[in-house]
């Protein structure tokens, strides 16, 4: 009974925070249009996303409550509101945002309207935002990603603020999702199935500055999925830190797989992908329904991080070497036409080049269809970080050989694909040569072929004609050919 109320409490929570949002949407909305009149002109913005996915996706968020107060988006950074939304799972990613700030400078010295904003991970570092107000104090508004939904809220008070708004908060339970969303593309799009992670690898700071996980109610996802597919989406990207453990702190736990049966069931989606999957958490009850299904796409991105179990334990990952290597085994006989991807990190503390060799050798063993190598950055606040670093020139030799592996495995694995037709979904038009679509396969190949406009958003079959090691040129058949040739394995 009590857990019935709760959940009914939080509900009135939700809704009335979604009230208050779309208030301040409107209030900054005013300050917008009186910017526009003394502009003459309707005041832009440009949203900057560092690193992965989810940060994509909050960017949606972020542009689709710029728009709803009265901006124009546009991909360049004169505009008059600028936001980062940053990363920090490495150091490069932090450097980036630091470079990238002396433009954003220059720039508002010529610009007295431009606004400059801050958010996403790397905000939750304390160290970050002790630089960002000491050396860059022309930031006008940060805050973290506990509170990305109040951003309406925050932009108002920046407005009305002549000192750097900040707003972090060390975890929220709260999670706000019906407000407006600007996709960047109309046919596709991620949805947040849960955020955080609570698997604390011991070189990762996405725990410390995501929070705890937790899930979303199923209810809530599908019918997100379904406005999408009203909307004309027809592939979506189910988004978690670790999508294998969705569920479990549901008040009714549900496994992955079983969500993932349920989104099957939404008419007009036609593809359904997810990120990431953590080996230790992959159930044969996924397997089974990635098999089973016709809209599951044919990829699975497994990191693999390491290939010694040494390392692995010093990781915190709980999988061996041994086991990862029958986990892959398994899935690439249960379901033979997909792809393997994964992410490795070279130099990780206590790294000797005989564990290199063990990360190589299960790269051979597993032939990756793709693998995005990284060198250990050391996050500060985490366990790795206070172990004994590796010195920088065997990290570079160890990582210069693994790349070698990689990248020949990668070929090796793409060119199995030479002569086949199979379905693509149109993205666009290829970015060097106007004349040509670029499409996505089902396994995450790219393939770029000749066709019309018309097509993008489609889903076409594609003979995939000459390899270029990561992507493929081809040539789109007619729809009646669809499946005759080669059984295609799913949409
Ligand atoms: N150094 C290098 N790579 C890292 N990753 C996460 N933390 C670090 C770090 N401290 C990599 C992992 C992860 C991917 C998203 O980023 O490989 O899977
Ligand atoms: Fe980081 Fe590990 Fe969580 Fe992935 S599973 S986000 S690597 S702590």
């Amino acid at each position: 009974m009590n857990r019935i109320k709760n959940q009914i409490t939080e509900k009135m929570g939700v809704q009335e925070e979604m009230g208050r949002q779309l208030y301040f949407m409107e209030k900054a909305g005013k300050y917008v249009e009186s910017l526009a009149a003394e502009l003459g002109r309707k005041p832009t913005c440009c949203v900057t996303t560092f690193g992965c996915q989810m940060n994509a996706r909050d960017s949606e968020k972020l542009a689709g409550i710029l728009e709803g107060a009265g901006y124009e988006l546009t991909e360049d950074e004169g505009a008059d509101f600028v936001i980062f939304n940053t990363c920090t799972v490495r150091d490069n990613a932090n450097q980036r945002v630091y470079g990238r700030l002396g433009h954003l400078n220059s720039l508002k010295k010529k610009n007295p309207h431009k606004k400059i904003a801050l958010c996403g991970c790397m905000m939750q570092e304390p160290s970050a935002v002790e630089k960002i107000k000491s050396s860059y104090r022309f930031v006008d508004l940060i805050f973290g990603t506990h509170n990305i939904y109040k951003f309406a809220e925050l932009l108002t008070l920046m407005f009305e603020s002549d000192e750097t708004v900040i707003d972090i908060w060390e975890d929220t339970d709260q999670i706000v999702e019906d407000l407006p969303v600007e996709r960047k593309y109309p046919f596709k799009s991620g949805i947040n199935i849960m955020f955080g992670c609570n698997n604390f690898c011991s070189y990762c700071i996405v725990p410390y500055v995501r929070g705890r996980e937790r899930s979303r109610s199923p209810r809530d996802i599908i019918r997100e999925i379904e406005a999408l597919a009203a909307d004309g989406v027809v592939e979506i990207m189910l988004l978690g830190q670790n999508v294998n453990s969705y569920g479990r702190n549901l008040d009714e736990p549900m496994t992955f797989a079983q969500l993932l049966r349920e989104v099957e069931k939404i008419k007009g989606i036609q593809r359904i992908r997810f990120m990431t999957s953590h080996p230790k958490d992959l159930s044969d009850e996924l397997i089974q329904v990635m098999k089973d299904s016709k809209k599951i796409c044919r990829h699975l991105h497994l990191p693999l991080q390491s290939g010694s179990t040494r390392i692995l334990e010093r990781m915190n990952r709980k999988y061996t070497r041994e086991q990862y290597l029958s986990l892959a085994e398994k899935i690439r006989r249960e379901i033979p036409d997909i792809a393997i991807t994964t992410d490795i990190i070279v130099g990780f503390p206590g790294e000797t080049p005989q564990d290199v060799d063990d990360t190589i050798d299960v790269v051979r063993r597993v032939s990756f269809d793709n693998a995005f190598t990284f060198i250990y950055s050391r996050r500060t606040g985490t366990p790795a970080a206070s172990m004994e670093q590796v010195p920088e020139g065997i990290v570079r030799e160890g990582f210069d050989r693994l790349l070698k592996v990689v990248q020949e495995t990668a070929k090796e694995r793409a060119s199995l694909l030479n002569g086949q037709i199979l379905e693509a979904l149109v993205e666009g038009v290829n970015e060097q040569d106007p004349d040509l679509l670029t499409g996505r396969l089902s396994n995450n190949m790219i393939v770029h072929f000749e066709g019309k406009e018309e097509l993008i958003g489609k889903i076409v079959p594609v003979r995939l004609a000459a390899c270029h090691g990561f992507y493929y040129t081809g040539e789109a058949l007619p729809k009646e050919q669809d499946g005759k040739e080669t059984g295609i394995p799913n949409g």
